[in-house]
Parts: C-alpha cells; structure tokens; sequence
C-alpha cells in the first residue's frame, strides 16, 4: 500500500511538469485529489485493512497528501508567475540605444498666423492683442457701425447677458459685452493707446453666429492690420499687401482691387489673388482679404486729424489661407482634432 502512495507522488511529479497553463493545472489535481482521483481512490483502500494496520497507513496518507499539495501549490506558483511575465510582453533590453519618438507639431493654424506675422514683423509691422470679449461699442460704433446696422444683428453676433461682468474690458456706457465678431475692434483699442505713425497687425479669434458648414465656422480666425502715418495712400496699401501675399503664396502671384463696402474704410476693397500654384484653385481669381483707407471718421473718434494722418487698414481670415494654401475645402477639419488630417502639416520631430 505505501508503495501506491510512493507511486501516487509520483505520478503528481510527472503530470505537473508538463503542466503550462492553469487549465491543465486544473485538470491534473482532478487527476490525483479531484473525487475519482488516484490519492482519493487509494484513501478508499483504508476499509480493507485491519484495525492494527489503519493509524500507519493513515499517517502515510496524510504525508502523501500533503506532499502532493505541496507540489500542486509549487506547480500554481510557477504557473502565474509566468503569466505575469507573458503579460509584460517582451523583454526589453536597456544598453539598446533610445527608439525615436515623436513631439507633438503645431496646429496648420499656428503655422499660418506664425507665417503671416514673420511677413509682416520683417517691415516694421508690431503685433497688437486684445480681448476676445468686445463691448458693443469697440466692435461696432466706434467703427462706424451704428446701431441699426445689420452686421450687429443678433443673427450674426453672441452677445453676453446684460448683467455679465468682465474685470479686463474698458467700459465705455451701458453697451452689451459680445464676443468680438472681427479683430478690427483692436484698431481702436491701438489707435487709443498709441499714437502715430503705427504699424500693428491684430491676430486673434473671432466668432459669429453661424451655422457650422463646410466653410463656415462660429468660431474662426483673423489677422486685422492697420497703418497710420503722413501720407499714406493707396498705392501704400497695394504695395504692402503685394509683398505679403507674395511671401506667402509664391512670387508668380497676381493681385486685384475690387470696390466693395466697410463702414470703417473709405474707400474700401475686396483683395483677389490668382497664381499658378495652388492646387485645383490655380489660375482662377480668389477673394482673399477686405483692406481700405482708414475712415476720416474713425480717426476723428480717436482724436486724430485727418488732415494730418491717414492710414490704411486689411483684414484676413487665417483660416481662408490655410484652405487656399492646402487645398483644404472643409472649414471642420481644423477643429476636429484628427490626428489622420493634423499629421499631414505636422513640423514635429
Ligand atoms: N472686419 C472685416 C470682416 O470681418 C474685415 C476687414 C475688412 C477688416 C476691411 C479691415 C478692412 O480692416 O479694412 O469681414
């Protein structure tokens, strides 16, 4: 009988070195200590012994078990300990030299405001900011803007509640807070702290109330420009736009005044570009920007004689020119985060 025992530990020996998984585990203990299994048959044999014989075998009895669940529970050990290895993947190697990884790069519309303003710092041009909550009365009065005018219409423009507070926003009467509609309000906020000859450009967000579709977005971009000096004329305003939007689509561009209507700029214009490089859109006439000369009005509110200063003024969707430049027909995409469409612009390393 003690040599069934001796075999029985065995036994356990050799199934569990073949054991790998705790499922065979499983079933190796059903083998031996499960209720068909061999410890628990050769328990069984205790009935046909005799009185004298049973306290020996019982005591080799409870040996064997416990040798075998000592075995069983080595077996376990082993077995999750592997599986906590598996599931570190492979081993890594520290003397291995470092694997490149990748910065994050800077948003398309980073690299064109970025862009747009190295155009402008190279001749003289100082970037202005405000903030992106207006009153009424910078974003539209004081542009000539009057109140009636539909460009103030609740349509187009998110105003605030009427008893909303702002701590950083000079206020000027009782007029409504709204998020600036267009960065031109900045020329004001310029043109009251700095006197001429200036040169400023203004990028920064803007929003409307708009419905969001392909080119159109309630929250967008724009860079405004002013310049205030003796003399300024229109062939200043040309020049200057043609050496910027030069530098930034290519020297085979053409450009184009078109009249059109600012309340704030008089006379004012639409700036077409055409150029041979850009995509689908290559030969054809694009609007691209508003510009005019500073309204004699607007110079008056800010204290300034319009016989002794004029200026010009420009104002650029970012947006707009980081469609045109990239064949970009979906205003969304700039928003959307999209790691597929944002890694084509990438300047990451
Ligand atoms: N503020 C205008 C807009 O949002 C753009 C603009 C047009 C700005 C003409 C200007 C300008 O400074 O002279 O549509």
């Amino acid at each position: 009988m003690e040599n069934d025992l001796q075999a029985i530990v065995t036994q356990a020996e050799a199934i569990l070195t073949a054991v790998r998984s705790r499922a065979d585990w499983e079933q190796a203990k059903a083998t031996i200590l499960g209720p068909n299994g061999s410890l628990t048959q050769a328990a069984k044999g205790i009935g046909k012994l005799s009185k004298e014989e049973r306290p020996a075998f019982g005591q080799a009895l409870n040996q064997t078990k416990k040798k075998v669940e000592g075995c069983f529970k080595t077996s376990l050990e082993l077995i999750e300990t592997q599986a906590d290895i598996n599931s570190l993947g492979e081993k890594s190697d520290p003397s291995l030299p470092p694997v490149p990884h990748h910065l994050g790069g800077t948003h398309p519309l980073t690299n064109v405001r970025r862009k747009v303003v190295s155009i402008f710092r190279k001749i003289g041009f100082t970037v202005a900011e405000a903030t992106e909550v207006e009153t009424e009365w910078f974003c539209f009065d004081a542009l000539n803007t009057p109140e009636d005018h539909p460009a103030r219409d609740a349509q187009d423009t998110l105003f605030f509640p009427a008893d909303s507070k702002w701590s950083n926003i000079a206020q000027n009467n009782k007029e409504h807070h709204v998020l600036r509609t267009h960065t031109s309000s900045v020329q004001i906020r310029t043109l009251f702290k700095e006197k001429p000859p200036l040169r400023v450009i203004a990028p920064g967000r803007c929003f409307r109330r708009d419905t969001v579709d392909a080119t159109h977005s309630a929250n967008f971009h724009q860079t405004e420009g002013l310049y205030v000096d003796k003399n300024v004329t229109i062939k200043d305003l040309k020049a200057v736009l043609d050496y910027f939007l030069k530098e930034l689509f290519g020297d085979q561009l053409e450009t184009r005044l078109r009249p059109s209507f600012f309340p704030f700029t008089e006379p004012s214009f639409e700036v077409d570009l055409k150029a041979p490089n850009l995509g689908k859109l290559s030969n054809k006439w694009i609007e691209i920007m508003g510009c005019g000369m500073v309204d004699p009005e607007v110079l008056k509110l800010v204290n300034l004689n319009p016989d002794d200063w004029t200026g010009f003024a420009f104002g650029l969707g970012i947006e707009r020119v980081a469609m045109i430049l990239h064949g970009i027909d979906d205003i969304r995409h700039f928003y959307q985060n999209d790691q597929r469409f944002l890694s084509q612009f990438s300047n990451a390393t």
